[in-house]
């Protein structure tokens, strides 16, 4: 497996991985999956503006992807990312989300972010992504209770903080 940057042709690949997770899962709280297009101009707006998105990749497939973005547009906010990572559900528990989200804390301290905060969907109940950004140091630092309502049920959101 090797992680790289992505391109807009990782499009497609990267839609594919994120459009069950909004159409059946609730860590996003997107409800209709962008298409390849619609990826396509989020990681130009990412790479433009100079922060990473990384793909993990191997045999030529695209197993996960994970990307860093300003975490509020206000020009204070400037240093301090949010993070996004997703792997495919075939990958999972294959060190991959680990991988790219090592790999993403190293490019974003390089692109000149100093804190990484983990914004996780369905907070309460999604343990794999609380177990994961903890396994890569990140602390918890709050909870919203009962922001999101997906599938006919109340979602919490899971606040996890990295300095990098
Ligand atoms: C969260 C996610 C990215 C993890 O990716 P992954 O490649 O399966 O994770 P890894 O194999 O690198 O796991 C690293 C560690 O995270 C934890 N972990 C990962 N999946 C877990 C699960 N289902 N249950 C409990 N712990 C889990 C474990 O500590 C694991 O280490 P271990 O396998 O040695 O026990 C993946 O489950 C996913 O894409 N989920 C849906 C989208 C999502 O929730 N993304 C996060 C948005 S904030």
């Amino acid at each position: 497996m090797i992680i790289r940057p992505a391109s807009a042709g990782d499009a497609a690949a990267i839609a594919a991985i994120y459009a069950p997770e909004v159409l059946t899962g609730t860590a996003s709280f997107e409800t209709e999956a962008p298409s390849a297009a619609d990826m396509a101009a989020r990681i130009d707006k990412v790479i433009t503006a100079g922060w990473p998105w990384l793909v993990a990749e191997a045999d030529g497939a695209i197993l996960g992807y994970a990307y860093a973005a300003q975490f509020r547009d206000r020009a204070a906010y400037a240093q301090t990312c949010e993070n996004s990572v997703y792997v495919a559900a075939a990958a999972h528990r294959r060190g991959v989300g680990m991988a790219l989200l090592a790999a993403l804390a190293d490019a974003a301290r390089n692109a000149g972010f100093r804190e990484m905060i983990a914004v996780i969907g369905d907070g309460s109940g999604n343990t794999a992504s609380r177990r994961l950004h903890a396994a890569c140091g990140f602390r918890d630092v709050g909870l919203l209770t009962n922001v999101g309502r997906k599938f006919g049920r109340w979602l919490d959101v899971a606040y996890m903080q990295k300095t990098l």
